[in-house]
């Protein structure tokens, strides 16, 4: 316990210091990843905001709301800072990051241009890519290897190389490769064992994220999956990951439209407005809108998106408001849009006495730009929960996330304000500050 003047606060693990270099790895070198180095590159040369990052920008109230102790997130846990980021990924396109960030369309030629070198520099290592898992792709810098198992062990090998020639002290890797088809976890994902064999015996069950998540986890990396995937969550590798004090997190990051429903749905909740209808529709036409094109791909995606509305409303608590919903969920690839999504919401909406209202919201949004900041918090939220020891499932961070992985038997946490709040309270925990309650009682006594 610390003894914080007139309170008694729970100490917080010990945290390892975040001196030295953090190599931030990233499968998949497509328009989110390019987006995040760049940014960071940026910002550490003064010429960019991180805009929409909480370790950058934002402040975390301490203590009473008299005491004024609002400091950035990142003065007050220690996280590691933009210079020490190291940057290095795998994709089956063997464009480097500047290339490829010129592909993505994402960024403007003021932005790129001032870093074009950093970037160039940054050439992705051989992938661990097989086209039944993304049908809509191919590329031809890909790992061989007499079974998946090998295939494994190359991206252990290319995790230490890195390592070792990057000089880093620590790494966390974060999944921004493609949506992959639709799995379930089965008889192979139960153990370290049976996947280890499945790996062996070429199973189908095991997709090629997985084999990252795998080597990560085995190299004591901390792992992130930002895509739908089935990569890290189920029991072989949660298991793995608590007992030998790994983080993991997931899955899917939580950007245009499901942040948009993150945000609103909590608020017609809370003032117990009925909603009968939420359609949900998006253009899109980057690489990403290709590959979800294909239904085996969508389908996890949908997947991912359909469950948020439910777990936040929660129908069985409140039938005669959210017992009928009906919610549809649609992509469309639109090339001429490139990265520039839109999302359409319809919103069906009832109140006092039943009455019906509509509410329409069209987001042009741009999800490499939301997706980014992201990344960047996910990167060093990670590395700060290995240097603390907290293995297994981060459910603090579902702030991240569409669909948040958390322990069997919960139901995952949705409401973005909620997952603000948790977030917020576990740096207080693991800081050995107090937790805020809001109650402020004490404010009027
Ligand atoms: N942009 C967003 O707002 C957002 C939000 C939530 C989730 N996501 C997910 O993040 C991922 C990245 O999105 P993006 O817009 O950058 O897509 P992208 O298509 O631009 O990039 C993905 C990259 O992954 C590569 N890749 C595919 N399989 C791989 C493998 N096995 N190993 C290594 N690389 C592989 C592809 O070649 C591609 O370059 C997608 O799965 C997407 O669904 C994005």
């Amino acid at each position: 316990m610390i003894d914080q003047g007139d309170r008694t606060v729970k100490e917080g693990p010990e945290i390892r210091s975040a001196e030295g270099r953090l190599g931030v790895l990233l499968p998949g070198m497509g328009a989110v990843a390019t987006t995040t180095i760049a940014g960071v590159l940026l910002a550490r040369k003064g010429l960019a905001t991180p805009i929409g990052s909480l370790t950058q920008m934002n402040t975390i109230r301490l203590g009473q709301r008299t005491e004024n102790r609002t400091p950035l997130i990142k003065d007050f846990i220690g996280l590691a800072g933009l210079d020490d980021l190291v940057f290095g990924g795998w994709d089956p396109i063997p464009d480097n990051a500047y290339e490829s960030a010129v592909n993505a369309g994402v960024l403007a030629a003021k932005h790129l241009d001032p870093i074009r070198d950093e970037l160039s520099a940054i050439a992705p290592m051989s992938a661990a890519f097989d086209k039944e898992y993304v049908t809509r792709l191919d590329g031809p810098n890909t790992k061989s290897g007499a079974n998946k198992r090998e295939i494994a062990e190359a991206i252990r090998e290319d995790i230490r190389t890195f390592k070792a020639d990057n000089g880093c002290d620590r790494l966390v890797m974060v999944w921004c490769g493609s949506t992959e088809i639709f799995l379930r976890p089965g008889p192979t994902h139960e153990t370290v064992e049976s996947f280890e064999s499945a790996m062996e015996q070429n199973d189908p069950s095991i997709a090629p994220s997985m084999l990252y998540a795998y080597a990560a986890l085995m190299e004591g990396v901390p792992y992130a999956n930002g895509a739908p995937n089935l990569s890290a969550d189920f029991p072989a590798f949660e298991d793995y990951a608590k007992a030998n004090g790994i983080p993991i997190a997931g899955k899917d990051f939580k950007t245009g439209q499901t942040l948009m429903k993150t945000i609103l749905a909590p608020g017609f909740k809370a003032r117990m407005l009925g909603i009968n209808g939420w359609f949900s529709t998006n253009i899109l036409g980057n690489r990403d809108g290709a590959v979800l094109d294909d239904p085996a791909s969508f389908k996890t995606k949908e997947e991912s998106k359909l469950g948020v509305i439910d777990h936040i409303l929660q129908p069985e608590l409140y039938p005669e408001l959210y017992g009928d919903i009906y919610h549809k969920v649609r992509i469309n690839y639109y090339p001429p849009r490139g990265d520039d999504k839109e999302g359409w919401d319809n919103i069906d909406i009832f109140g006092w006495l039943g009455y019906k209202m509509q509410i329409k919201v069209d987001f042009l949004c741009k999800d490499s730009i939301l997706a980014a900041p992201i990344v960047l918090d996910l990167a060093l939220f990670m590395d700060l929960a290995g240097r603390a020891g907290l293995g297994g499932i981060q459910e603090w961070l579902s702030f991240y996330f569409k669909s948040p992985q958390c322990a069997p038997g919960l139901y995952p946490e949705h409401d973005l304000f909620i997952q603000n709040w948790k977030l917020k309270n576990t740096l207080r925990w693991l800081a050995g500050e107090e937790q805020i309650t809001h109650l402020g009682r004490e404010y009027y006594e």
